[in-house]
């Protein structure tokens, strides 16, 4: 079975953003390869080095919520934990320049963004060679993930051309891009992206009470005050998310035909989309009521230790291509 590698910061709790742009993905991904989910939590800290203690406690948050939506079939790991990594980081860092890595566009975007700006701190800069650390690592061969990280991967590839062609082995492989289906989901106050830090997201541990008071808060169309009013679907919230999450799209599209010619109020149509989350939540709610910490961690501990194994091998394999093995220890 071929190997795919996918993974997320542990900076917070995974909301619906992360459901319809790689978790849904996963799920179909983890019947089909074998997968493994890497927590990293190393490369959260290329910007949150200030407080470690707040990626820790995003580890098993993240980790619960895997198994929540029902990732049991794939091999969940922490970054941290794989020796092997650093000296792989350390090995790829000679084959990159550092004008390759700051043109690297995720980078710079992220770079443009952060307060550090000038000030970066080596690791954030250098943080796509520990990425291509992580993908061989496994050697993945498909890396699930969403266009901003297409440069990564891009670069990944190079490492593993240039790491190839100078030790004269075949001990890397290149890995593709899967990319998600879906793009991005818009804030519930109708922001250009749900995200954590902006607070306008829907999470997956949300209470049925607090997806009902956001759903209720969200966006519509600021002309429609009577029920009788034609109302816009365009910036409209609701309409947004229920394009994204329900299945049922002839009847979806009778509602947005109903709504347009007026006669459909905005509390209705939230209802409906209360009920449609309700549908995608509940499972996961009923599963994350089942998993218990002790068994949380046994999991992760057991994925930890499978990578590890792996890693070790790849990294004896890439220090045999450079003949760097002794025969002490
Ligand atoms: N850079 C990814 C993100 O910010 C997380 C990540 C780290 C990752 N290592 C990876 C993704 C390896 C896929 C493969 O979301």
């Amino acid at each position: 079975m071929s190997i795919a590698l996918t993974g997320d910061r542990p900076t917070g709790p995974l909301h619906l953003g992360h459901y319809i742009g790689s978790l849904t993905n996963r799920l179909d991904m983890q019947n089909k390869y074998q997968t493994y989910i890497m927590i990293a939590d190393t490369q959260a800290l290329t910007d949150y080095f200030e407080t470690p203690e707040f990626v820790r406690k995003n580890v098993f948050q993240v980790a619960e919520d895997y198994l929540a939506v029902g990732l049991d079939a794939c091999d969940i790991f922490i970054q941290s934990t794989i020796r092997a990594l650093p000296e792989l980081t350390m090995y790829y860092m000679n084959l990159v320049t550092l004008a390759r890595v700051v043109r690297n566009p995720t980078v710079k975007a992220e770079l443009k963004q952060k307060s550090f700006a000038a000030n970066a701190p080596c690791g954030f800069v250098c943080y796509p060679i520990s990425q291509a650390a992580d993908i061989t690592c496994v050697q993945a061969e498909f890396v699930p993930v969403g266009v901003d990280q297409l440069p990564m991967i891009e670069q990944a590839n190079e490492i593993v051309r240039k790491f190839n062609s100078m030790y004269k082995t075949d001990v890397l492989k290149e890995s593709q891009a899967i990319l998600s289906p879906t793009s991005k989901l818009l804030g519930i106050d109708g922001g250009a992206k749900a995200s954590k830090s902006l607070n306008n997201c829907i999470f997956l541990i949300d209470s049925p009470e607090v997806v009902k008071q956001k759903v209720m808060s969200m966006y519509t169309d600021p002309n429609h005050i009577r029920v009788s009013d034609p109302g816009e679907l365009k910036g409209n919230v609701v309409f947004h998310y229920l394009d994204a999450f329900w299945e049922e799209k002839e009847e979806l599209a009778a509602l947005k035909a109903h709504y347009k010619k007026g006669g459909l109020g905005d509390v209705t149509i939230k209802q409906k989309l209360i009920e449609v989350l309700e549908n995608i939540m509940q499972p996961i709610r009923e599963r994350r009521s089942k998993i218990d910490k002790k068994q949380l961690e046994e999991i992760v501990y057991a994925g930890c230790k499978k990578a590890n194994e792996k890693a070790n091998d790849v990294l004896y394999k890439v220090k045999d291509a450079m003949k760097l093995n002794y025969d002490i220890v």
